[in-house]
This record gives structure tokens, C-alpha cells and sequence, in this order.
């Protein structure tokens, strides 16, 4: 997954891509009616069994490798989706979020920080005047696996919390509320749904809070109406429709690792070096793709994440 951001963004665009795919970002951008907001995340993103892996690729050069745009449907971005709140198979969040009702929509902010209080999600998005923007912007026809996100830093958001010093994690809780998520009244995971970040994997420019893509609010089965998006990580880390950010001292248990220690750890990180123990991880395949293509270390981030995790034994801390 390539994140391709606005020229006001901290990391320049030219020291991801090189210059002219920078220009044709650009233009895809204009083209998408996405220039000018606070943050465009460009991911491209494939999937596997149970977790979708985010890929790094997107016709241009990262880590070595050539890569090539491909060209997803809409369709497949929103109706081919994991969000167990709204079912199992990856038809079902698509049919069964059609009423989920995501306005008004607080969010929680607790534990260590110095602004803890119940923010409604508007005030997230004024700054970015992302509602006003993305109502006039018409839904564009993206590329394959490229997804053009909409959101805001989550390097932002948790400066605007003011963390403690103490606080060492970050963990986003989606809503409960079996009456809406049908899935809840079954007890495949354990609810609600918990995802946690380490606070310096937080505040990684890389890292943001979604509320839109393709130039819309974001589809309820994509997560409305805000999720998170971590480019390095299985998107198995990314927690859709979050009530509540909670700062802490102490690693939070997340839902998959809750669920199945054994295969999903707290890190998520993309590593083709470590398999899952049931499918090796060192290749992919992207939805419409038959041939399958290598996994790239951190997703192909390895330059802007990889020393967040120096000395770590990434075989232990998967
Ligand atoms: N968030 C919640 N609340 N419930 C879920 O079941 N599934 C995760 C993640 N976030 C999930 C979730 C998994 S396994 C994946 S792969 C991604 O969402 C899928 O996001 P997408 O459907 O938008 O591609």
C-alpha cells in the first residue's frame, strides 16, 4: 500500500515516490477531486483469508520493485469487505449495514491523556473541511487495489489529546450494539471489537483516521464513519466504526489476538518472513489478479516504519 499525500503533508510525497510518479499522483489526485484536503491516503490494498493485507504497490517504485496500477471496482471496495459486526463472509457487511445509522456519532476519548472527553466525530473533521469537499466531489473510478482514502493524520488527533507521559498505547473500541450489528448476537469474536496501535506506531506519519474513500464518506461496510488505517500493518489491524480511544500504560488485548493468540498477534505487522501458521505470508494475491505477487517487508514501508521495531525479534512480536 502506497500512502500518496498532499504537498502539506510532513513527509514529502518526493521521498516516497519519485518525482514524476509525485506528478502523476498529482494529477490522479485532481482527477479525483482529492487535492487540497488535509490528508489523501492513496492504499492499495489486497486481501487474504481473515485479514486483508494492505500491499505496496501502486506503479511506482518502492523497495526495488516495478510495480503496475491495477484496476479495482468500487464494487469490490465495498462489497467484498471483513466487518463481523455485520457477518462472516465478505458479502455480508455490504448487505447487512445497507440502515446502520452512524449520525450523530460520538466518539470516547479516556484513560491518559490531558482532553479526555466525548467528542462528536464532526468536530474531528472541521479543521479539513472534509464534508464540504467531499460532497462535491464526484466518486471517481480508482485503481485496482489503489484505494483513494480520506482522513486526517492520527499524529494529529492524538497531539490534539494531549497524552500523558505515561501513556504507551493507543486502542480503538467499535460499537456495540447487537440490535444494529447482527453478527454480535453470535459470539465469534469477542465484543466489542478492540484494535491497538503502540503510541510511537500512532504517531508514524504513515498512520491515519479514515472517513472517506473514492471521494465519499466512507460506505457503513467500509468502516463509517471513521476507521483507522495502518499502510505497514494486515488490515486486520484497521478498527472500523470506533465510539471509543482510549490511552494506556498497558498493551491492549485485541479482538483477533483475543480470539486466536496463536495466529495473530498485537503487531499485525506485514512481514513475508514470518508465515501465518496456516499460509505463508512471503506472497499474495490481489483481488482480480490470478498470479500471486511477493509481500514486501512492512508492506514496502520498511524505510519510514522499520526502526520503530529495532531489536524486536519480529518471529516473537508478530
Ligand atoms: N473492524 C471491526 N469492527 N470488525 C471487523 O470484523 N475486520 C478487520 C478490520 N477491521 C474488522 C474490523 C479485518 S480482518 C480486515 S481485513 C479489515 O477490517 C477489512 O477492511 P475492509 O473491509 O474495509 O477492507
Amino acid at each position: 500500500m502506497l500512502i500518496r499525500r498532499t504537498p502539506d503533508h510532513p513527509i514529502r510525497s518526493s521521498e516516497i515516490t519519485s518525482e514524476s510518479d509525485y506528478e502523476n499522483r498529482r494529477q490522479f489526485l485532481k482527477e479525483a477531486g482529492l487535492l487540497g484536503l488535509g490528508l489523501a491516503g492513496v492504499a492499495a490494498a489486497s486481501r487474504s483469508a481473515g485479514a486483508a493485507a494492505v500491499t505496496a504497490q501502486q506503479g511506482t517504485s518502492i523497495g526495488g520493485a516495478e510495480l503496475k496500477p491495477e484496476l479495482t471496482p468500487w464494487e469490490d471496495v465495498t462489497t467484498y469487505n471483513n466487518f463481523y459486526e455485520f457477518g462472516t463472509s465478505k458479502e455480508d457487511p455490504a448487505e447487512n449495514a445497507k440502515n446502520f445509522k452512524t449520525k450523530p456519532w460520538t466518539v470516547k476519548v479516556e484513560g491518559l491523556v490531558a482532553k479526555p472527553a466525548t467528542y462528536n466525530v464532526d468536530d474531528f473533521l472541521k479543521p479539513y473541511k472534509m464534508e464540504e469537499r467531499i460532497a462535491r466531489h464526484r466518486c471517481v473510478e480508482a485503481w485496482s487495489m489503489v484505494i483513494p482514502w480520506l482522513g486526517f493524520p492520527m499524529a494529529d488527533f492524538v497531539k490534539q489529546m494531549q497524552p500523558l507521559g505515561s501513556a504507551k498505547y493507543v486502542e480503538f473500541t467499535t460499537l456495540l450494539d447487537p440490535k444494529q450489528m447482527p453478527g454480535q448476537r453470535s459470539p465469534v469474536l469477542q465484543w466489542p471489537y478492540v484494535e491497538a496501535l503502540r503510541l510511537d506506531e500512532a504517531m508514524n506519519p504513515l498512520a491515519f483516521l479514515a472517513v472517506g474513500v473514492y471521494g465519499k464518506m466512507l460506505p457503513n461496510q467500509n468502516g463509517a464513519p471513521l476507521r483507522h488505517v495502518v499502510p505497514w500493518k494486515y488490515g486486520f489491524k484497521g478498527c472500523k466504526s470506533i465510539v471509543k480511544i482510549r490511552f494506556t500504560d498497558t498493551m491492549p488485548r485485541t479482538a483477533w489476538n483475543v480470539s486466536n493468540p496463536g495466529e495473530y498477534g498485537f503487531f499485525g505487522n506485514v512481514n513475508p518472513e514470518v508465515d501465518h501458521p496456516r499460509w505463508s505470508q512471503a506472497k499474495e494475491r490481489r483481488i482480480g489478479e490470478f498470479r500471486k505477487r511477493d509481500s514486501l517487508m512492512f508492506n514496502g514501508y520498511a524505510q519510514q516504519v522499520a526502526s520503530m521495531y529495532s531489536g524486536m525479534d519480529l518471529r516473537k512480536l508478530y
